[in-house]
């Protein structure tokens, strides 16, 4: 699905970004370009990466030997 039409940002690029690093929206907007245009993704984008974050962490505390940098 789409998160920035603008741009062309689907939900799961902007995962697969906060995999490789991007850990806050401001990273995502930098790296990706998400919300510099119209902005009305924001909102959207944001809320991927901070539940992405948080699903990450979730598997981090369980597995022990699995650690992604976060
Ligand atoms: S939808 Fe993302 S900048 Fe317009």
């Amino acid at each position: 699905m789409y998160i920035c039409i603008c741009n062309a940002v689907t939900e799961r690029e902007i995962r697969h970004a906060v995999e490789l690093g991007c850990t806050s929206y401001k990273k995502l907007h930098d790296e990706l370009g998400v919300g510099t245009c119209c902005g009305k993704c924001k909102k959207d984008a944001a809320r991927v990466v901070k539940n992405h974050v948080a699903e990450l962490r979730a598997v981090n505390s369980s597995c022990g030997d699995f650690n992604l940098a976060l």
